[in-house]
């Protein structure tokens, strides 16, 4: 059976936190946020390594305890998040095979629940193509003109929001995010440049909790959802 990596891209500055650290460096429930993120990755006996992407200028990093696990190692980040992705896609190429999987995750979202996990890693298996945990939305959608005039409501029954982890195979994501890079496009998660490249990508129903953690308000509603799932699992 092919084996499983991981890649976390830890490498943003977090601007739309507006806080003095990285957002992936601020405290909740006790430990950096990054901490609480590896941990939820750490979880999966299945994986057989994760590269932490780090912003290279960055001395924080020392204090995140599970960087010293054995199954992680370290890649510099790049300008955008696809950039620190392909960073640490190229760091995998010694150790992991092309057909192997990889999961990226964003270091932002701290509250994975272990079986939201195991559930995308056996339907993409079982299935042999790659997809992404996503949430169905509950809000009725508008599409705007430049003006916030809406031109449109959309069916929400075909909309998901994207999360992470994204697992697709180490060999095509590398491709198609080279692609992209050489086309001078930006995409925001590893699925965009899968679906571009022309690949199947599946939808995972994944739970409300794994948000990405993005403006100061998303870090009361984080350490509530880490103290919930401690407490769940006691
Ligand atoms: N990321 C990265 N390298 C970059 C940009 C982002 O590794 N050049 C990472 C972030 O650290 C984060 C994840 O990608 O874990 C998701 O990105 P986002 O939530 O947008 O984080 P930031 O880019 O740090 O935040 P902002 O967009 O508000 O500046
Ligand atoms: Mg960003």
């Amino acid at each position: 059976m092919s084996s499983l990596w991981g890649v976390v891209p830890a490498a943003g500055s977090g601007r739309r936190m507006a806080s003095e650290v990285p957002k992936q460096y601020l405290k909740i429930a006790g430990s950096p946020l990054l901490e609480h993120t590896l941990r939820g990755l750490l979880a999966c006996a299945d994986l057989r390594g994760l590269v932490v992407v780090l912003d290279p200028g960055d001395r924080r990093a020392d204090a995140v305890g599970s960087l010293s696990d054995p199954r992680i190692s370290s890649a510099p980040g790049g300008a955008e998040r696809a950039d620190s992705v392909l960073s640490g896609l190229n760091s995998l190429a010694g150790v992991a095979a092309p057909d192997d999987w990889v999961l990226v995750h964003d270091a932002a979202r701290p509250c994975l629940p272990l079986s939201d996990l195991q559930n995308l890693i056996s339907v993409v298996r079982e299935r042999g193509m790659g997809g992404l945990l996503a949430q169905p939305l509950s809000d009725t959608v508008k599409r705007v003109d430049d003006g916030l005039r809406v031109v449109e409501t959309l069916d929400r029954q075909m909309l998901w929001r994207a999360q992470t982890p994204q697992m697709f195979r180490v060999s095509e994501l590398q491709g198609a995010l080279e692609d992209m890079r050489r086309q001078g496009l930006v995409v925001t998660d590893e699925a965009s440049a899968m679906e571009q490249a022309g690949y199947g990508v599946q939808i995972v129903e994944g739970s409300p909790c794994n948000l990405k953690v993005t403006v100061p308000d998303d870090l009361m509603l984080a350490e509530h959802y880490l103290k919930t799932m401690a407490a769940r699992r006691v």
